[in-house]
């Protein structure tokens, strides 16, 4: 039965706590937004301040030892704290099987899906979401998302979606290479040479993998998509479909410029955790995005994160050089849990660790 709109408490019901999520509100081709999604206007994002012409590096990594491409990739890191990248080894029918699997997922019923919510899940590595936390957030926003976190393929197989999982899987392992090419070419202007046993586990030792849903939405302009964050991995490998959604903040401006999709790219951005270990060489910047009122749009993050055993903190290679340490050690856990207490705020995560 149809929720009724007067009431938000049945029809958070109805979003959150039944699987059926924005995604089955918004078949139900309502034609104005509940109350529940109305953004206060500070957390909307303005489209005057979005820069028109102008976007982050699109870097081709065809040769990723060409001291070109390095340099493009670190001046980026240190500039934008975002980039895209195409020519990057995963192959594109990985890529296309990973956003037909979380369509795939969406599209299953709400009783199906119901079953990977949190209260639902026997496992606490995957759950299914709308909003960010919708236990905190006071206005939702447009969005649902399944959360995998990875810590076996035996897990995996026993708890992921059947829908989606293999396709999930392959994604990840085929993107190990990039990202550890990638984090090697960060390293080197940090003065350190190789990924080895002593920085491997904290700068690539887990992953969670986010397979976002931004259904078509009545009144876009009143709500967010995503609310304005930072990611708190230490990089984040984002794949997302053809449908225009994603801001990023410039950096040290009040100012976005928009990340227009580009067929096999993929989306690289720098997270709290390699600001924290740079010393802030590295930026991880505010991103946002709105929600759309005539497609619906997927996306599928890999966040690529330290152990959350781990204890971060600037890399002594960095503060070795007599920097002063902008951040003090953190348990990464610790910071991970900061994160999930409050609503998407912009760059304030990072407080929690200032030194
Ligand atoms: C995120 C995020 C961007 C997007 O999931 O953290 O910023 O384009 N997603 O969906
Ligand atoms: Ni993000």
């Amino acid at each position: 039965m149809a929720p009724s709109f007067v009431d938000t408490r049945e029809l958070k019901t109805f979003v959150v706590d039944d699987g059926h999520g924005v995604k089955g509100l918004s078949e139900l081709n309502i034609k104005t937004l509940p109350e529940l999604f109305i953004q206060p206007l500070e957390k909307r994002l303005d489209m005057t301040k979005v820069v028109p012409n102008e976007s982050i590096p699109v870097i081709d990594m065809s040769n990723s030892e060409d001291p070109k491409v390095i340099k493009a990739i670190c001046d980026a890191a240190e500039n934008w704290g975002f980039f895209q990248i195409v020519n990057h080894g995963v192959p594109l029918s990985v890529l296309e099987d990973v956003k037909d699997a979380t369509k795939r997922f969406f599209a299953l019923p709400a009783n199906e899906k119901k079953k990977y919510l949190f209260k639902n899940s026997p496992t606490k590595n995957v759950r299914l979401v709308t909003s960010f936390i919708p236990e905190v957030d006071k206005v939702l926003e447009w969005k649902d998302y399944l959360s995998c976190f990875y810590v076996s393929n035996d897990e995996a197989m026993a708890f992921w979606p059947p829908v989606c999982r293999d396709q999930v899987l392959e994604y990840m392992n085929k993107s190990e290479p990039l990202i550890k090419r990638l984090l090697e070419v960060l390293m080197t202007r940090l003065g350190i040479s190789k990924l080895d046993e002593t920085n491997q586990p904290f700068l690539m030792g887990s992953r969670r993998m986010n397979l976002n849903y931004y259904p078509i939405c009545p009144n876009p302009e009143l709500t967010v998509g995503v609310g304005g964050h930072s990611d708190v991995s230490t990089l984040t490998v984002l794949l997302q479909d053809q449908t225009r959604g994603l801001y990023v903040r410039k950096l040290d401006s009040d100012n976005w410029v928009h990340v227009p999709p580009i067929n096999g790219s993929l989306t690289i951005n720098i997270g709290d955790a390699l600001q924290i270990m740079s010393n802030c060489r590295y930026k991880s910047i505010e991103h946002h995005v709105v929600a759309n009122g005539h497609e619906n749009r997927v996306s599928v993050p890999i966040f690529v994160n330290p152990r959350p055993s781990d204890i971060i903190g600037p890399l002594p290679q960095v503060i070795g050089r007599g920097e002063k340490a902008l951040y003090k050690k953190v348990l990464y856990s610790d910071y991970v849990k900061h994160f999930y207490r409050k609503s998407h705020n912009g760059k304030d995560t990072i407080d929690f660790a200032k030194a």
